[in-house]
C-alpha cells in the first residue's frame, strides 16, 4: 500500500494545520521555555528605565512587558514599533533596551538594535532561534524555547515571550532589591501552573470553535480588555486580521467612547477580556456600553458573574494575578484559527504576509 503523505503533513502530527498543531503545543513549549529560564544563573540586572522594541505579536509581548516590569519593579518602560524607533533622537539614558523577536531575523528590529547600542544603552534579546542575526547585535539574550514555529501566525512563540519577559521581571526584580525572596518565590511558583492553565484552556476549543461559526461572517469585530489584556486585545485582532481576513480592531475599553464606539452596531462581534483584577469593574461597564447598542458580545472571563451580561461566556481557568493575558490569549488565537478555516483561508500562508520580515 502507497501511504500519501507529504513530509509536510507528517510533519503536521496530524493536525490539519501548523498554525493549530503549534497552538496546541503550548503547554509543551512553555514548559521547555521556563526550564532553560531557570537554569540561567546570568540574571543580575541594574538600570533605571526599560526601553522595548519590536514588530508585529512581538511587539504586543512587549506592550505585557511594560505592566510587568512598571508593576514588579516601579520603573517606566517604553515601547516602540522598530521602525518607529529609528525615528527617535539618540537619548543617552541609563536603560536597559529589549528587542523581542521570534525570528531574530526581522530587519528593523535589528535595525533598531544597532542604533540603541550607538546611544549607548546595554541591550538583550528576547529570541526563539540559536544563533539568530539579533543575537550578534546584543549584550545579552533570552531564549524563548518554543521550538521552531512554521505557521506565518505567531502563537506558541507569543506566550513564550510573555513568559520570558515574566521571568525577566521577577529576577530583575530580585537583583535590584525590588522584590523579597518570598515574592520572588510565590512568582516562580506561578510561573510553574502557566502549562496547565494553558492547558485547560485549550480544552475549550470545541466551545471556542462553536463562537467562530456564530461570527464567521461579520466584516468587522472588536477586541477590548483595560491594562495587561489591552495587548492582548489588540493581539486577537492582529491574529483574526492576518489569518482570517476579517477586519478587527484592538481596543484599550475605555478608549471606546472616543469614537470606535460610533461603529457599534446591531450584531457586531465584541470581544470583551474581563479579568478578575483592578480592570473588572470597568470591563463590564465598557460591556453595557457595547451591549445597550445591541453588540454580539463574547466574553472571555474566570468569573460566571460575567454571563450575566454578556451574550456568551467563554469561561478561561482561573489564574493568578499577571497571568490571564496567557489564557485569554490562547482563546484568541483559537478563535482566530476557527474564523479563518471556516472561510477557507491559506492559514498558515495567509495572503501577503512572510513569515519572517528581512527588508525595514
Ligand atoms: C504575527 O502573527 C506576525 N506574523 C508578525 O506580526 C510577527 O510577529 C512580526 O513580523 C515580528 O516577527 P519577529 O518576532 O520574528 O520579529
Amino acid at each position: 500500500e502507497i501511504i500519501n503523505w507529504s513530509i509536510e503533513d507528517a510533519e503536521k502530527s496530524g493536525y490539519p494545520h501548523f498554525m493549530l498543531k503549534e497552538i496546541f503545543e503550548q503547554p509543551r513549549a512553555l514548559d521547555s521555555t521556563l526550564h532553560s529560564l531557570l537554569s540561567r544563573n546570568d540574571m543580575d540586572f541594574d538600570f533605571e528605565r526599560v526601553t522595548i522594541v519590536a514588530c508585529g505579536t512581538s511587539y504586543h509581548a512587549g506592550l505585557v512587558g511594560k505592566y510587568l516590569i512598571e508593576e514588579l519593579l516601579q520603573i517606566p518602560v517604553d515601547v516602540y514599533y522598530a521602525s518607529e524607533y529609528r525615528y527617535r533622537p539618540d537619548v543617552v539614558e541609563d536603560s536597559l533596551a529589549i528587542f523581542i523577536t521570534q525570528s531574530g531575523e526581522t530587519a528593523d528590529t535589528i535595525a533598531a538594535a544597532r542604533k540603541a547600542k550607538v546611544s549607548g544603552n546595554e541591550t538583550l534579546a528576547i529570541t526563539n532561534v540559536v544563533g539568530s542575526s539579533i543575537t550578534s547585535y546584543v549584550d545579552r539574550v533570552l531564549y524563548t524555547n518554543a521550538g521552531p514555529e512554521i505557521g506565518v501566525a505567531a502563537t506558541k512563540t507569543f506566550t513564550a515571550q510573555l513568559l520570558a519577559l515574566e521571568y525577566f521581571a521577577i529576577r530583575a526584580g530580585e537583583s535590584m532589591g525590588k522584590l523579597s525572596v518570598s515574592q520572588v518565590r510565590n512568582f516562580i511558583n506561578s510561573l510553574r501552573k502557566i502549562p496547565l492553565y494553558v492547558e485547560n484552556t485549550l480544552n475549550l476549543n470545541d466551545i471556542i470553535e462553536k463562537e467562530a461559526k456564530k461570527i464567521y461572517k461579520n466584516k468587522d469585530m472588536f477586541f477590548i480588555g483595560r491594562s495587561m489584556n489591552y495587548p492582548i486585545a489588540l493581539e486577537g485582532a492582529l491574529k483574526m486580521k492576518e489569518i482570517s481576513y476579517i477586519h478587527a480592531e484592538g481596543y484599550p475599553a475605555g478608549e471606546l467612547k472616543h469614537g470606535p464606539l460610533a461603529l457599534i452596531e446591531e450584531g457586531i462581534p465584541v470581544i470583551a477580556l474581563v479579568p478578575e483584577d483592578i480592570t473588572y469593574d470597568k470591563m463590564l461597564s465598557n460591556i453595557k456600553e457595547v451591549s445597550a447598542r445591541n453588540a454580539y458580545v463574547i466574553g472571555v472571563s474566570s468569573n460566571m458573574d460575567v454571563g450575566k451580561y454578556v451574550d456568551t461566556l467563554i469561561k478561561v481557568p482561573e489564574t493568578e494575578l499577571y497571568l490571564s493575558p496567557f489564557v485569554n490569549v490562547v482563546v484568541l488565537q483559537l478563535l482566530a484559527y476557527h474564523a479563518a478555516r471556516l472561510l477557507g483561508r491559506d492559514i498558515d500562508k495567509p495572503r501577503n504576509l512572510a513569515k519572517s520580515v528581512t527588508v525595514e
